[in-house]
């Protein structure tokens, strides 16, 4: 029997799961690690917090499951995007890695508009300048640690590193390096103009690979410590959301997948390059070798259900713990019982600024029409709307764009609740519907590795043979409940805009 390994190098933990060649999970392992935030804004982590949790996940899948190291013929990482790793001329680690969420470089965004131009940035790297990218982040170090800079040599992101960890190279791919803003994204090769406008040297950045690629084999020391073979290759890999769609089969036009983690995505499929102009949502390389994705972010979505739980749902904790039961289930039955509209109460989730469709930092979190007829119903359902109505407006921008989107699937532990699938396939108006398999990104780079080490012929074939439907999750739209959404979606729209000048003002204080 042939095995393959997927890593998911995420924000608070490593996951690495062991998989059979038809997608079914062998074993998993998984290891926390901290984050950390020297200043408001800031967020850092340890690179060789990751190396170390890879490495200790993936002997732990090995040792569990008693699989032999030579029958593991592939691995892949997926991960956080945008991190910079920098490592000086002995390969060790300068600085702590600045991470996606750290939000410390708006100058240097202003720099990079300013040295390529804003119109010129967009069409080369697909997206505007963006605090989150790690271009950024590389300016940053530039202008404010010229010490360390100096002593740079290589640039990684945060998966890339715990790759050279693993088998010594040098390797990137196109779908995570798409998010550095110094990748040609058209092109899928790093862009000379961006490296050369920003000063920065070529040579410092690794070989870009396209993400079924074979990078490198394990290294000898660590197949010992590991368990692993010499011979299981190791292949590009993805950023996370580009192997979220590998994971839930979203690989050809047409097909589009929205998540709610902390943030939340809606994912789509295509064989052209579509850019916004107006920069909106993101445009990167997708995993699958010559196609492309775009994706609208809200920053806010299944973190805004936790800042009100954790802030105001006390009360669900207590009935929950009396009646033995899930808090969430408790939530949703509210949320059903409630009508569309939550008895006109709005919820904007801005709670962190917003990224798709407004780009704007200073936006906040509101409650709109208040009034003291209002429960802890209502609140909880317009919460719940708040985020529905954040994923249309992700989902529309995709629209006018002229993205097709004929499947939408779901993905993420915040849209396991039937009832956040059902309001969101109602405010879309497509079917919604889930994969049986849970690991996503851990699943989408197994499949990748399974390409790279010839087990499969491609992508798509890999897909059909490892992902399937879950037949009980299809939602299907109810039109009227359309309408009411609707109707409600555009005075949310309305309340941003007219709060869109005071969210500065009140900024600047
Ligand atoms: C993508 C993004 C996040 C990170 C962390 O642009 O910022 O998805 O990759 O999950």
């Amino acid at each position: 029997m042939n095995y393959l390994i997927g890593i998911d190098l995420g924000t608070s933990s490593t996951k690495t799961v062991l998989f059979d060649e038809a997608g079914n999970i062998i074993a998993d392992s998984k290891v926390d690690y901290p984050l950390y935030t020297p200043h408001n804004g800031w967020a850092e982590q340890k690179p060789e917090d990751w190396a170390n949790a890879a490495v200790t996940t993936i002997t732990n899948v090995i040792r569990e499951s008693g699989v032999k190291g030579e029958d593991v013929k592939g691995l892949g990482i997926s991960g956080q995007m945008h991190g910079l790793v920098m490592l000086d001329e002995e390969c060790n680690v300068i600085r702590p890695s600045i991470i996606w969420c750290d939000q410390r470089t708006g100058k240097e965004c202003e720099e990079i508009t300013e040295k390529i131009g804003a119109k010129r940035l967009i069409e080369i790297t697909a997206n505007p300048a963006l605090t989150g990218f790690t271009a950024s982040k590389i300016l940053w170090v530039k202008n404010n640690e010229p010490e360390n800079y100096a002593k740079c040599k290589h640039i990684l992101l945060p998966k890339d590193y715990v790759r050279y960890v693993l088998t010594g190279e040098f390797a990137t791919e196109v779908s995570d390096a798409a998010g550095m803003q110094l990748l040609d994204v058209p092109k899928r090769q790093w862009s000379d103009e961006v490296l050369e406008k920003l000063g920065i040297d070529k040579s410092l950045l690794a070989k870009v690979y396209e993400s079924p690629e074979v990078t490198g084999t394990i290294l000898p020391e660590m197949a010992e410590k590991t368990g692993l073979s010499t011979s299981t290759v190791v292949v590009g890999g993805a950023g996370d959301n580009a192997a979220a769609a590998v994971g839930t089969g979203v690989v050809e036009d047409g097909m589009a997948f929205t998540t709610i983690g902390t943030s939340g995505v809606v994912f789509t499929h295509s064989s052209e390059v579509k850019i916004d102009p107006k920069g909106r949502v993101h445009t990167f390389c997708c995993a699958v070798p010559g196609a492309w994705h775009q994706m609208g972010v809200t920053q806010a979505c299944g973190y805004s259900l936790q800042w009100y739980l954790d802030n105001c749902g006390n009360s669900y904790s207590y009935e929950a713990k009396e009646k033995g039961i899930d808090k969430y289930d408790i939530i949703d039955k509210e949320v059903l019982d409630t009508p569309i509209g939550s008895n006109k109460l709005l919820y904007l989730p801005y709670l962190n600024g917003e990224r798709t469709p407004h780009l704007d930092p200073d936006a906040r979190g509101v409650f709109f029409g208040l009034s003291s007829m209002h429960t802890r119903a209502d609140m909880v359902r317009s919460v719940y709307e708040g985020m529905i109505y954040s994923l249309t407006d992700c989902k529309d921008v995709l629209v006018e764009m002229g993205v097709d989107i004929k499947e939408m699937m779901a993905c993420g532990g915040g849209l396991k609740s039937p009832v956040k699938r059902q309001m969101l396939a109602d405010s879309f108006g497509v079917e919604v519907k889930s994969v049986t398999a849970k690991e996503g990104p851990a699943l989408g780079v197994a499949i990748l590795a399974g390409v790279g080490a010839g087990l499969y012929e491609s992508v798509p074939e890999a897909c059909k043979k490892m992902i399937h439907v879950d037949p009980d999750s299809l939602c299907v739209p109810d039109e009227e409940n359309g309408k009411e959404y609707a109707k409600y979606h555009e005075i949310y729209k309305e309340v941003y805009a007219d709060l869109k000048d005071t969210y500065k003002k009140l900024a600047s204080l």
